[in-house]
């Protein structure tokens, strides 16, 4: 075969993958379940580079030089299951299996450490970026054996996307469900974001009175500075946008009932697995399933509380600016926390993840990127071995300067009862590290009480526990 890598696959993240691999000089294998798509993708942008459309799993297979390196681009689950199985008694020994959907990562260990007892490598490959990523250039995460990088690198190199500086946004983040780890952090972070950005955006519209379009408009001004991101971008975009059927702002027209495909979710189940947490991301998976409970709400209207009283002239936009700073605060949180993750996921699989570097390609290409990045890849060049974003100098030194107007935003909307999940989880997180002491000392407490489950002590070493359904004396239980 001539090709240097299939795509099998072609709906539309394949078939983009597929023309940017073609449009970056690389002849293309490309496959599909149903041949229709197959032609229509060479029909149609046959001209971009070298396609080989293949018919069949023999000829794709057939067309791939070797060793061979085929990508699958479809949907997680089974039916990736069933790929692998349709093309692993196709394959030789050395050659590389790379998924590039958003699998879950105990499936991409599970499939990686199969193949290789076949001595195939297979590499379970997180891509952000969307349809328009795949096609100019994601943000790529790629797991699996460091061998299989040597082949599969130099590749993934040319169709990534460019930071600033030059590099391109793909670096090789540790073995086997490594990189889908990243990019399941990834997308709760992406969750985080979301979510904090919508609360930002019901606090401009319920208690500083601003319309959509004055809320695009923030949005645009934030976005020339530190908040600078495309999440922000792509925001003012959506709130300037006009419905054309009724005239009225789109954002007032679309159902408000949050989906989705399950990323986040996934993040905060594994986060609850490994202890760390991740009250951002949480909330804001949560936020989007209140927001799915149509008829709980219904049967909620009714509750009694504050209804919003906007503000009026300077008033308003003392507040619009106090809502920057408690977003870019709670932003740090939720860094922080997801940063947290992917450090004790790389501990308890072994995957010796470098995170600058997952900072340095999150710069560009995928859904979270933002100059915020940019820092957090300084913040770890300075120093590899950062305890957490929050022991940074940089980041500590602003979050307290935007504290104050933190707290008055939390205040502000539980006084005037708009939900802020994630500016309030943010909060209590931060405050909860900076306690010199927490309650958990009573919690223990009341653990020892009813079930005998010890605690131990401040001032000695052991475990112990109190009598106390006796003489409320103390033993010592190790
Ligand atoms: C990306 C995105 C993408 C993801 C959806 C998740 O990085 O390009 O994260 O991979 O599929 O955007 O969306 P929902 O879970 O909100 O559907």
């Amino acid at each position: 075969g001539t090709a240097q890598i299939g795509v099998t696959g072609l709906a539309v993240m394949g078939r983009n993958l597929a023309r940017n691999f073609a449009r970056n000089g690389f002849t293309v294998a490309v496959h599909n379940r149903t041949g229709a798509r197959t032609r229509a993708l060479v029909e149609e942008f046959g001209d971009e580079g070298d396609f080989v459309p293949a018919g069949t799993a023999e000829e794709f297979v057939a067309a791939l030089e070797r060793p061979r390196r085929l990508v699958i681009m479809v949907k997680a689950g089974e039916p990736t299951d069933a790929v692998i199985e349709e093309f692993a008694p196709l394959l030789d020994e050395g050659d590389v299996v790379i998924d590039g959907g958003n699998a879950h990562f105990a499936d991409t260990r599970r499939r990686e450490k199969e193949l290789r007892k076949r001595g195939i490598h297979f590499v379970g490959v997180g891509i952000s970026g969307g349809e328009e990523g795949a096609l100019h250039g994601p943000s790529i995460m790629p797991g699996g054996s460091a061998e299989s990088y040597v082949s599969l690198g130099p590749l993934l190199e040319r169709i990534a996307a460019k930071a600033d500086d030059g590099a391109p946004t793909v670096a090789h983040i540790g073995p086997d469900g490594a990189g889908h780890f990243v990019k399941m952090v990834h997308n709760g972070i992406e969750y985080a974001d979301m979510q904090l950005i919508a609360e930002a955006y019901h606090l401009l519209r319920s208690v500083a009175g601003y319309s959509p379009a004055r809320i695009a408009e923030t949005f645009r001004t934030w976005n020339r500075g530190r908040l600078d991101s495309y999440l922000i971008e792509i925001t003012a975009e959506v709130l300037a946008h006009t419905d054309a059927a009724t005239g009225k702002p789109f954002v007032d027209i679309v159902a408000d009932q949050a989906e989705q495909k399950g990323t986040g979710r996934w993040t905060v189940q594994i986060a609850l697995d490994l202890g760390v947490p991740v009250s951002g991301i949480a909330e804001a998976v949560f936020a989007r399933s209140v927001s799915g409970h149509g008829a709980l709400r219904a049967a909620s209207r009714e509750l009694p509380g504050p209804v919003p009283e906007p503000l009026d002239g300077a008033a308003a936009e003392r507040f619009a600016a106090r809502v920057e700073q408690a977003l870019y605060a709670s932003k740090i949180v939720s860094y922080t926390q997801g940063f947290h993750q992917i450090q004790a996921g790389s501990e308890t699989y072994d995957w010796d993840i470098d995170l600058g570097s997952v900072a340095s390609i999150w710069r560009a290409g995928c859904i979270i990127r933002a100059a915020f990045l940019d820092r957090i890849t300084s913040a770890y060049a300075q120093r590899s071995d950062l305890p957490s974003l929050l022991s940074d100098k940089g980041f500590a030194e602003e979050i307290g300067a935007a504290q104050d107007d933190w707290r008055e935003v939390v205040a502000t909307a539980a006084r005037q009862g708009v939900p802020t999940p994630g500016f309030s989880a943010a909060l209590a997180y931060y405050d909860a590290l900076r306690a010199p002491r927490l309650p958990a000392a009573l919690t223990q407490g009341q653990r020892d009480f009813f079930g005998a489950h010890t605690y131990r002590r401040t001032d000695r070493e052991g475990s112990f526990h109190t009598l106390w359904g006796g003489d409320r004396s103390e033993v010592s239980t190790g």
